[in-house]
């Protein structure tokens, strides 16, 4: 830079004399535009330090990380160290955690899984992601049920409540396509005299709440027609997909509208089987999940209410 004080910023060229902003007291650059000045004010040492920092840092993770890309490849930095790697790396630990705990599903031993908190601490999170993905929908988030999907977090069980029995009901569906699937009908009534039919729901809708008149012709009716699957005054239990008329648990509904409603036109609700689309071990996974929404999941034996098959 020239020490010649005409030449500085803010000289005059003719006589060096630099021009003072009377305001501030900094010299001005002496550009003057249309009357306004510029001040000759210095850079901010404070941003200059942060960018001379940034440039170290800058030159600094260039030489220790990943950074410069070379055609196909990049510069690997001396620390070598690589996100993709590590994403790699963590996904290779999680299967290997998954194989860890999916493995002994394969063929359980539900009492002996359930008795390893590690284990279900592993696996039922997992679990219940299954259940969400592929049941929620039917049975409701935490198996609340819904007209026409049973409740799946109640003690009350068409075909039972053991992890192995849910595992069946899993693997074949109910009145599915499956060739093993569980089968279960409610035929239609329809032929009865409308007389009988209403006696008949009137019964039905009065079993779970008070004791229905046992000499009635209803209670022939039910005898005669229904006991068989439904079991003796309507108890239920045969595992036969036929769910007890007495308790307060229902698929559809034990008012006298709804039954005389089933009892015309029959029901015959669809469960899908998953045999093909989840794996053997998911679904013994979602079958323990489901069998301990029934019971505290801090208990850790399966014999909670969930065997008390209805
Ligand atoms: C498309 C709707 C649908 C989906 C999806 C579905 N279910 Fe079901 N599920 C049903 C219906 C309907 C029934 C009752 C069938 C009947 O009325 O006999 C049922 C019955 C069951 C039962 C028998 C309940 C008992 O009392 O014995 C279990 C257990 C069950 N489902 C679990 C599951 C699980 C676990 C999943 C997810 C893998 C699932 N369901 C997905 C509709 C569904
Ligand atoms: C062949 C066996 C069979 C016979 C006979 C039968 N049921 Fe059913 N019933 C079933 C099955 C299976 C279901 C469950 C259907 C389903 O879930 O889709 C059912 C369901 C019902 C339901 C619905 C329960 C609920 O939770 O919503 C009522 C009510 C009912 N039956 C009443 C009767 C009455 C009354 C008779 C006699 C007139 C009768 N059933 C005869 C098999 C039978």
């Amino acid at each position: 830079m020239s020490t010649d004080p005409k030449e500085l910023p803010g000289a005059d060229p003719h006589t060096g004399n630099r021009e003072i902003d009377p305001v501030t007291g900094y010299d001005t650059t002496g550009h003057d535009w249309g009357g306004i000045k510029e001040l000759n004010t210095p850079f901010p040492r404070i941003a200059l330090i942060a960018l001379i920092l940034t440039m170290i840092y800058s030159v600094v993770t260039w030489v220790l990380l990943p950074a410069w890309p070379m055609g196909r490849d990049y510069t690997r930095g001396l620390l070598g160290l690589d996100q993709q790697e590590m994403a790699k790396d963590h996904l290779r630990d999680l299967t290997a955690l998954r194989e860890n705990w999916l493995g002994k599903f394969e063929t359980p031993d539900f009492d002996a899984l359930s008795d390893d908190p590690a284990l279900m601490a592993a696996a039922m999170p997992a679990a219940e992601r299954l259940y969400q993905d592929n049941c929620s929908a039917c049975h409701g988030r935490n198996g609340s049920g819904g007209p026409g999907f049973p409740k799946l977090d109640d003690e009350y069980w068409l075909w039972g409540g053991s992890p192995e029995d849910i595992a069946t009901t899993l693997s074949v569906g109910i009145n599915a396509t499956h060739p093993d699937t569980r089968w279960a009908q409610m035929p239609a009534f329809d032929w009865m005299e409308p007389n009988e039919l209403s006696a008949l729901s009137n019964y039905v809708a009065a079993l779970p709440t008070g004791d229905p008149d046992s000499d009635s012709d209803a209670a022939l009716l039910f005898a005669e027609n229904c006991a068989s699957c439904h079991g003796e005054d309507g108890a239920g239990g045969l595992m036969n997909g036929a769910p007890s008329l007495t308790d307060h648990a229902v698929i559809y509904g034990q008012d006298a509208d709804t039954v005389l409603e089933t009892l015309k036109a029959g029901r015959q609700g669809v469960m899908p089987y998953w045999s093909d689309r989840l794996t053997t071990a998911e679904i013994n996974a979602i079958a323990l999940y489901v069998a301990r929404l029934s019971y505290p999941a801090t208990e850790s034996d399966t014999t909670g209410p969930a065997e008390a098959d209805q």
